[in-house]
């Protein structure tokens, strides 16, 4: 009722910032819908023109926002709200719209089309270097897009450090001394506990580690999302052979899975990951349709809920003493003689392991930590990109104790680079500790969620995410969502003490 009379209330040029949005917002979608086809559907021979396709798309959103016009106007509304910290949706609107202007109005057409040349050739490369597991075909590549970064980060001086222009793209408001300070927290934390289950007998989980009948891997992976409050009717599960969501609007946010021969857990984990990205989407109000404050907080606050259902719920006791049996019946060529705790104790095996995608929550953020080195040495200059297969392996001794026997389980296993996403690596550690510190907070005014759990039952977890999380969509940044829902900012304890908690039960610590 309120977002009624608010539409009665704009102004003309409050007006025409909201009909502007929600034409880009209509061309984003274009974009998403054209992406989806082509990581789904799209046949090789189409890469090509798809490419092409995209790029003039990018051009037209470019072109319509960057403008003079739209820079006064966005001036105007300033003056017109006045605080632009004030919490009303006209002054967050138009605060959130000043800075994607900002960043847009930046950056010369030139160094636009210059990066998506390079990214789409950087990627072909990446396929072909990853294939052949040889990291000189990539390097070069790579070395125009770290130069082609350093120019966009140069575009956005004076700042703290040239990697906050980077690391502000994927989490608004977030600096690079703040991401340092939680990581250089966390990690000996994370090291030492590495450490100490590492002279334990690791679970076995070997009976995951198989090709379970695809069809049934589906079906299963259905009824969990079904069961958490994926909602069908504005949602679809799909095949891919890199598992993510896509949102087409409100009304259309999709995820996607695969089902791997020699891995069941893959679908099985990646299914609940991917949904808990889509309820985020499919939580944003419909007053925020096609508006400025229609997206989300961020990267991190995004992961934060895919992490949520993933691990916290779906890696939990509770959550399999209800679904086990029936995933026993499903596969009983695997499971028939496979006990609830020691499948339990399976599928939360700890062992440090080349590929980050595959890694267990002991072990995930340290991952996370190496690339974050990299990036900014590669930012500041002191990493040279010939150098980094030998810095890649130094690092993963450091931090992991295992050297990748090459570059494909090495520098060369993520698709991010390529595509120039420097800065977005972070988010997914910060992911991981949003999601136990609002975990917490919301046991704390829950404290019976987890008989819920093992009831098969999960409103109380979707309606408080929605309360606290979702029905912002882009209003307030990482850390007010974090400070509003938990009442204290980003902080890497509460992840610590859940690591500890869970992992001393299991491995008897
Ligand atoms: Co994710």
């Amino acid at each position: 009722m309120k977002s009624m009379s608010e539409k009665v209330e704009h102004s003309p040029k409050m007006q025409t910032l909201y009909e502007l949005v929600a034409e880009l917002t209509d061309l984003s979608h274009i974009m998403a819908v054209l992406g989806w086809d082509q990581q789904v559907v799209m046949p090789p021979g189409g890469a090509e023109e798809r490419g092409l396709q995209l790029a003039a798309l990018g051009k037209i959103m470019h072109q319509k926002f960057a403008t003079d016009e739209v820079g006064q106007l966005i001036a105007d509304l300033e003056a017109e709200v006045g605080d632009l910290y004030a919490e009303t949706d006209e002054a967050r609107s138009v605060k959130v719209s000043k800075k994607t202007y900002e960043k847009q109005a930046k950056v010369p057409l030139r160094l636009l089309m210059e990066n998506i040349q390079a990214t789409t050739m950087a990627h072909e490369a990446w396929v072909k270097a990853k294939a052949a597991s040889d990291f000189s075909i990539f390097q070069p590549h790579l070395e125009k897009i770290v130069d082609l970064r350093k120019q966009y980060a140069d575009l956005f001086k004076p700042y703290d450090h040239i990697y906050d222009p980077l690391l502000d793209d994927f989490e608004p408001g977030m600096k690079t001394a703040d991401v340092r300070e939680i990581f250089e927290k966390l990690r000996p934390q994370q090291v030492a506990l590495l450490q100490e289950i590492a002279k334990k007998e690791p679970a076995d989980n070997a009976f995951i580690k198989q090709h379970y009948k695809d069809e049934y891997q589906e079906l299963f992976g259905r009824f969990v999302i079904s069961r958490f409050g994926y909602d069908w009717t504005r949602g679809r599960l799909d095949v891919a052979p890199h598992p993510f969501t896509t949102e087409f609007g409100l009304g259309d946010v999709r995820i996607t899975t695969r089902y791997l021969k020699e891995d069941a857990g893959s679908a099985l984990f990646g299914t609940m990951h991917e949904s808990g990205h889509a309820m985020y989407g499919q939580g944003v109000p419909e007053k925020y349709k096609r508006h400025p404050l229609g997206g989300s907080a961020s990267l991190a606050i995004h992961e934060s809920q895919s992490r949520l259902w993933e691990n916290i719920v779906g890696r939990s006791k509770e959550f399999w003493s209800f679904f086990y049996p029936s995933f026993q019946m499903l596969f009983p060529d695997y499971l028939a003689n496979v006990s609830l705790s020691d499948f339990y104790r399976g599928i939360n095996r700890v062992e440090p392991s080349y590929i980050r995608v595959e890694a267990d929550e002991a072990t995930y953020n340290l991952h996370i930590m190496l690339r974050l080195e990299i990036e900014i040495g590669l930012m500041e200059g002191t990493i040279e990109v010939a150098d980094l297969p030998e810095i890649w392996n130094s690092k993963m001794e450091d931090y992991l104790g295992i050297t990748p026997p090459n570059d494909a389980k090495g520098v060369l296993q993520d698709v991010h680079w390529s595509g120039g996403m420097i800065g977005y690596f972070p988010t997914y550690a910060l992911g991981n500790l949003a999601s136990v510190q609002l975990w917490d907070k919301l046991l704390e005014e829950n404290p019976n969620v987890p008989d819920e759990i093992a009831q098969g039952k999960f409103d109380t977890i979707l309606g408080w995410m929605r309360e606290h999380v979702h029905q912002y969509g882009s209003k307030y940044e990482p850390q007010e969502i974090m400070l509003k829902a938990t009442g204290s900012k980003l902080t890497p304890e509460p992840y610590i003490a859940y690591l500890r908690k869970k992992y001393s039960e299991i491995y008897d610590l």
